[in-house]
């Protein structure tokens, strides 16, 4: 981590100056904006060719900015003390006086937070006094970025500055937990689902069916747009062939995800991989099949995705 003091500091100035920035966070870059600022936030869905109607997740450093926009409830604050910072993101009521940008909900009376666990971003929120809007620094659709160099091939010189947190350790997004009404899972993504059931003693279902709650779930996402065959037991020979169980033979061709068939290290790996075969041109890609259980699930659920294009 290359960072100092001066970077965080260019950083405020920018976001003040109603820019955008590229933020490191655990799951996957972000492409941050001051929330409070219909400018700014504007800015975020044409960089982005973001559709309108998707809204955006808002960053906290901690509860106290966090209150004054939001409706905090008992199963928030449970999982807040338990996950936060982390990859969770909970659908929280907005508060009627809060400042958040309308841009950032699309006139919806919800907002999506999250507190990220990078000690980057975290020195950056604890010094403005505003969150920070940020989705992932991706053109819509497209894969999500895990480095600062991810973020440049995305938005070359259109935004003036990344800061740079090396790899995001997680390299998947945020698990987004419903929390309005009966809790609900919207994206599987870096708490397990399993794990928040055991530990609220509740049997949280995975809502597929949410595009209407969850807009940005829309069918094409993640996607390198390159043909993708799911489930396959042998790719053919010019196809590039994602695994996580290692082979005997060795091919030019094989990309691991995993190479001990850690679920948790193969879904950090997942958009890098898909970058890097874009990058050598191959035409097809094939994925061996993974275990649909934990981090297997969440892969699936974004490979699924990015295999839906036109
Ligand atoms: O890990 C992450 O969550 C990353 C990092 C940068 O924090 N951010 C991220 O943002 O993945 P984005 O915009 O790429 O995905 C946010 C998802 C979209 O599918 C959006 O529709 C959904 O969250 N969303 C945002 N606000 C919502 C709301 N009020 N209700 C339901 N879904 C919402
Ligand atoms: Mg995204």
């Amino acid at each position: 981590m290359k960072n100092k003091l001066s970077n965080i500091k260019k950083a405020i100035k920018y976001l003040n100056k109603n820019q955008c920035i590229g933020i490191p966070t655990e799951t996957v870059y972000g492409l941050a904006a001051n929330a409070y600022s219909s400018i700014a936030t504007a800015k975020i869905f044409k960089l982005k060719k973001r559709p309108q109607k998707n809204p955006l997740i808002v960053h906290y450093y901690d509860l106290k900015l966090l209150k004054k926009d939001c409706e905090v409830n008992n199963h928030f604050l449970k999982l807040y003390r338990k996950y936060s910072p982390g990859p969770i993101s909970y659908i929280l009521k907005l508060k009627q006086d809060s400042l958040i940008s309308k841009n950032v909900t699309n006139k919806k009376s919800t907002l999506a937070v999250r507190f990220p666990n990078h000690p980057i971003t975290r020195n950056l929120l604890k010094k403005l006094d505003y969150p920070l809007a940020a989705p992932s620094a991706n053109i819509s659709t497209k894969i999500s970025p895990v480095s600062k160099k991810d973020v440049q091939d995305e938005f070359g010189k259109k935004i003036s500055l990344i800061l740079d947190g090396g790899s995001s350790k997680i390299g998947v997004e945020s698990t987004i937990i419903n929390l309005i009404n009966k809790p609900q899972i919207l994206r599987l993504g870096g708490i397990p689902k399993k794990e928040i059931n055991r530990y609220l003693k509740l049997n949280i279902r995975f809502n597929n069916r949410s595009k209407i709650k969850s807009p940005g779930q829309g069918k094409t996402h993640y996607s390198p747009y390159i043909k993708l065959r799911l489930n396959i037991k042998n790719a053919n020979k010019n196809e590039a062939f994602i695994l996580i169980k290692k082979r005997k033979k060795i091919s030019k061709n094989y990309f691991y995800l995993s190479k001990k068939n850690n679920l948790k290290e193969a879904a950090k790996n997942l958009y890098k991989t898909l970058r890097k075969i874009k990058k050598k041109n191959f035409k097809s890609i094939a994925v061996e099949g993974i275990p649909n259980k934990g981090f297997g699930e969440v892969i699936n659920d974004r490979l699924k995705k990015a295999s839906y294009f036109k």
